[in-house]
């Protein structure tokens, strides 16, 4: 379940995710899944597509973001400015996390939203139809995207650098775009028993609050914080987040 702490060139060239890992004296016990490829990944994505609004629903997801979004989002973020925020939703799915933030700002927004699934992108277009916001989406790979360095005001991401090997190589990718001082959000799902259920059919990582924290703080990301995912017992269960600012004047790239 740990992270290893490997280099860089190392991790992005692994294609597996921790399940189990314990020391026996000397001995090691670990086992590893294969992750998915891109292709299966996007194959499964499309396959699920038509029924992922209403299973959003049924868990009561929509709701659970908007609170989340509620009370993790600061000010500067929220209320009304002259400028609109540019945000942008990696691995939208079909576009609840971005419609929850509609719901909850004040403030004029420029949304982007990019996802390996065209099936996926299709439906959040046509759940964006009536946003009162300018929306552009396009299909791509989050370790790869395809925008200017210190784009976005806030970068947002929900339940995505789970079924990715090494998470790390994405959120670098994501601090990337993200302007000094900007905000970036993740939902992770969780190490519990209904987190063991959702690996099984998704070969995802499962994460701990601490894990979720120390990936924010290794991509350079100060304040970072946990927050529980409060809606309900299932949302609390599946569920958590982590919220953390890039720091305005960025360091020195150490290696
Ligand atoms: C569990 S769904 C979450 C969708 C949405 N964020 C939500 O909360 O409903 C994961 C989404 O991430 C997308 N995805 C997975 N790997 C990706 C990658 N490497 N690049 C971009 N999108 C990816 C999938 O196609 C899928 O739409």
């Amino acid at each position: 379940m740990d992270f290893p702490s490997e280099p860089l060139t190392v991790l992005r060239q692994r294609k597996t995710i921790p399940v189990y890992s314990r020391w026996f004296g000397s001995w090691r016990i670990s086992i590893d899944r294969r992750a998915f490829t891109t292709l299966e990944l996007r194959h499964n994505y499309d396959k699920a597509a038509p029924l992922w609004s209403r299973l959003l629903h049924r868990l009561s997801f929509p709701s659970a973001y908007e609170k989340l979004l509620c009370r993790a989002l600061p000010d500067d973020v929220r209320s009304a400015r002259d400028k609109p925020l540019r945000v942008l939703d990696c691995g939208i799915g079909t576009g609840a996390l971005t419609i929850a933030l509609t719901r909850v700002c004040s403030t004029p927004l420029e949304l982007s939203g990019i996802d390996l699934s065209p099936r996926m992108l299709e439906l959040a277009r046509y759940n964006l139809r009536d946003v009162d916001s300018v929306v552009s989406l396009c299909q791509s790979d989050v370790r790869k995207l395809p925008y200017n360095d210190k784009t976005f005001d806030l970068v947002m991401t929900s339940h995505v650098l789970e079924h990715l090997p090494c998470p790390s190589v994405a959120l670098s990718e994501m601090v990337r775009v993200l302007r000094p001082n900007g905000v970036l959000l993740a939902c992770f799902t969780r190490n519990s028993p209904l987190g063991f259920y959702v690996h099984l059919k998704w070969r995802i990582h499962r994460m701990t609050p601490a894990k979720a924290r120390s990936l924010f703080l290794d991509s350079a990301l100060t304040y970072a914080r946990c927050l529980p995912i409060e809606h309900n017992l299932l949302c609390r269960q599946l569920s958590l987040a982590c919220i953390g600012r890039k720091p305005s004047c960025e360091r020195q790239n150490e290696a």
